[in-house]
């Protein structure tokens, strides 16, 4: 099997209930993503107990604040050995550039950035005074990502193709939104993409989490997803 494609979301709001959900998994078949919830409840010490257990850790803390800070927590996150971590492109240049600094390319943790929050529409962006379609503010941050030496960028795997169309393949895209196509259910997702489809444009990860998470066999669930993408590879 080639490297797990698949990043489970754990947003759970105990450590119990993420170390139950993570002993049905494989670690060769799937990476973990620890968001603001689990980790400010259950802190770098589960972090770690999932990293002793095989599995890649993408800590997914979102670092927007001044490039002094950021680095700082940049550097804390490198101490912890974390296979991913993230800031947001909205923060500018100076601290994506001091976040790299902090993560450097020859380390071991990749470091990707946000560019837009999917939950903002025009009238968010607007009222924060961001001018322009969010297609073309998403492709300028990922530009800014880019010129900036970071890894890569969390999107929609439907920019994937534009995206990566745009910024060429030495790029690492990582989309949530993911739902099975025999999955009725998009929860709060609006606008889904299938891991077949999400890979076919250009996808590098995917981040799922309720059809995993939710699902009577995890395991399953997850090794399903697993076939679907190497199809996708396979027919690319
Ligand atoms: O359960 P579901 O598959 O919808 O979970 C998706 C995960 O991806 C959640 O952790 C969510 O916070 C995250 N995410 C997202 N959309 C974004 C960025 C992150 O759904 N634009």
């Amino acid at each position: 099997m080639d490297e797990p494609r698949i990043i489970v979301a754990l947003d759970f709001d105990r450590a119990s209930h993420a170390l139950d959900l993570a002993a049905k998994l494989d670690p060769s078949l799937c990476r973990l993503k620890v968001g603001k919830e689990l980790f400010t409840t259950a802190g770098p010490q589960l972090v770690e107990t999932f990293m002793r257990s095989g599995f890649d850790v993408f800590l997914d803390l979102k670092f927007h604040d001044i490039p002094n800070t950021v680095s700082k927590a940049c550097r804390a996150v490198s101490s912890m050995g974390v296979w991913m971590t993230n800031v947001h492109a909205l923060g500018g240049k100076k601290m994506l550039q001091a976040a790299r600094d902090a993560l450097p390319i020859s380390g071991n943790t990749k470091l990707i950035a946000v560019t837009l929050l999917t939950s903002m529409d025009h009238e968010d962006l607007r009222d924060i005074g961001l001018q322009g379609e969010p297609e073309q503010i998403v492709e300028r941050l990922a530009k800014l990502t880019k010129n900036c030496r970071l890894d890569g960028i969390v999107c929609s795997a439907l920019e994937a193709t534009n995206l990566r169309n745009k910024i060429g393949n030495d790029f690492c895209l990582v989309t949530p939104g993911i739902r099975p196509a025999d999955d009725g259910n998009t929860d709060d997702q609006k606008r889904v993409t299938t891991p077949f489809q999400a890979i076919n444009n250009g996808a590098d990860y995917l981040v799922i989490g309720r059809p995993i998470t939710q699902a009577k066999d995890p395991l399953f669930a997850l090794q399903q997803i697993n076939q679907e993408i190497t199809q996708a590879s396979q027919e690319k």
